[in-house]
């Protein structure tokens, strides 16, 4: 049976950051923060949102615009690394939120859970969703599958400069528009680690940036390779000699803290897969630098972690790749336009890779392709560290939905923040009541009991 994504929609708080005020006031070269890490502008969450209203806010404008009920929604599944609660789940907010709309006790028949390993439990959730279809429990119904945070770290700190905030609700079903996953070839990588991690108490993590940008490259390399080996197994992709996994995935979709990772990420995979093709050889000839190999694991990223001067050498081997027409060619066919909404929304956590997807699909359709037939290839990674790797491909029904995207119109009401009001809203201190914009329309917070923490929230039409 197939399944997959019927629809796709995104909500983005009505507050920002300009990185350019940041960059002065944190005494940043501005260059680093657009130019190296591929960061414009950070959506910021006002006094009166949380995750949940972000992603009740998400899940109402999918519901609404193909006119279901929650009678035909079968399973609403959260995903978020911003929990504020050790024991109730996200999606009973966001339920109560929606019932709100709908009627009291509309949803009472909608199972779901809150799901949580950092960045990838979103893919974790979509993939045990479509399989809930695949094994026919669905029953014709919907699941929504939600991805939500608040990407918040220390003031001062060099996770700062890559924060973000905002929602991807998704509707899957047996006869999606979108896009139809591929079966059996799912492929997962996981390790005990402490790259990233915000333990009991703390709303900021404890982050190893640099870290955990190698283990993001480790795991996702690893889990690849998994699903070479499922695609050729399961008879999906057929390699002649000449090629590699890459020449057969259209687009490529990669988990993007900041944009400019994603560019990365492709740099490694590159270099992983063409290091043992003829094509190769061409290439590092032309760079006029060899790639620095270390001799107990050649060609492994596990061993720059043991030298500081390998990490240099390779990172100026990996910046000179980039700039070549082999690399360009691929980056701006297979990525690029994933990349357009991270750098003015920032990091959104679990909702990264998703947001990345969605404005891949509305800036390859302006190109005017025809997106029908594609293979989109997924490469989540969660610090703590697991990562996915994952594929679909897009349906003749696409335009459908993607008649309804418009990621311009989505960030234009938006307001920007001075850096007093971000600093202010960032330090948590004020009342919900005291929100910058206090009319935005959706649901918000009316109030958190100082006694026992119950939240309570309207909406506003
Ligand atoms: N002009 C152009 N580029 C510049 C620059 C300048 N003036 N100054 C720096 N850069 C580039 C660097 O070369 C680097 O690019 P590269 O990675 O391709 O080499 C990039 O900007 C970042 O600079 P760097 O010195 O590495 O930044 P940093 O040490 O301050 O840390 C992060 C950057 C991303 C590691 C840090 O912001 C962080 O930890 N963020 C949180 C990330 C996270 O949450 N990860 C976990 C989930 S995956």
């Amino acid at each position: 049976m197939a399944a997959g994504i019927d629809d796709i929609a995104i909500y983005v708080p009505e507050l920002y950051v300009d990185t350019n005020d940041f960059a002065k006031a944190r005494d940043v070269d501005i260059d680093k923060l657009q130019k190296g890490l591929g960061i414009y502008q950070m959506a910021m969450v006002d006094n009166n949102q949380d995750p949940a209203c972000l992603a009740a806010n998400a899940a109402l404008k999918i519901m609404k615009r193909n006119d279901i009920s929650p009678g035909d929604v079968g399973r609403l599944y959260i995903s978020t690394e911003s929990s504020f609660d050790e024991s109730k789940a996200m999606n009973a907010y966001i339920i109560g939120m929606l019932e709100q709309i709908y009627g009291d006790g509309t949803f009472a028949h909608c199972g779901g859970v809150e799901t949580k390993f950092a960045c990838v439990s979103g893919s974790y959730a979509l993939y045990d969703n479509v399989n809930w279809i695949r094994a026919g429990e669905a029953d014709g119904s919907y699941a929504l599958v939600v991805v939500s945070d608040i990407a918040k770290y220390e003031l001062g700190s060099s996770g700062e400069m890559t924060q973000g905030a905002g929602a991807v609700a998704m509707l899957l079903n047996d006869t999606p528009r979108l896009l139809s996953f591929d079966p059996r070839v799912t492929a997962t990588s996981i390790r005990d680690e402490y790259d990233f991690y915000r333990p009991f108490g703390k709303d900021t993590p404890i982050v190893h940036g640099q870290y955990s940008n190698i283990l993001y490259l480790i795991q996702v390399r690893k889990a690849l390779e998994l699903y070479k080996e499922k695609v050729l197994s399961t008879g999906l992709i057929k390699l002649r000699s000449d090629e590699t996994i890459l020449d057969h995935i259209d687009y490529l979709n990669m988990h993007l803290p900041y944009s400019a990772m994603g560019r990365k990420a492709l740099a490694y995979l590159v270099r992983h897969e063409w290091r043992q093709l003829p094509r190769w050889r061409g290439i590092v000839e032309r760079m006029g630098m060899e790639e620095p190999l270390p001799d107990d694991a050649p060609g492994t990223i596990e061993a720059m972690l043991k030298d500081p001067d390998f990490i240099k050498k390779d990172g100026a081997f990996n910046h000179r790749l980039m700039e070549t027409p082999e690399f360009v060619d691929i980056y701006e066919k297979k990525l690029a336009s994933s990349l357009v909404a991270s750098r003015m929304i920032g990091n959104l956590y679990t909702a990264s890779l998703y947001l990345g997807f969605r404005s891949s699909l509305e800036y390859e359709h302006r190109k005017g392709i025809d997106l029908a037939g594609k293979r989109v290839g997924f490469g989540s990674y969660g610090s703590g560290s697991s990562a996915m790797v994952f594929s679909g491909v897009i349906l003749d029904r696409y335009k459908e939905v993607l008649k309804n995207m418009h990621f311009q119109s989505d960030i234009e009401k938006r307001r920007k923040l001075t850096l007093e009001e971000y600093e202010m809203l960032h330090r948590g201190q004020m009342p919900v009541s005291e929100a910058i914009l206090p009319g935005a329309e959706g649901f918000v917070l009316s109030d958190v009991d100082k006694t026992n923490g119950e939240r309570s929230y309207v909406y506003n039409p």
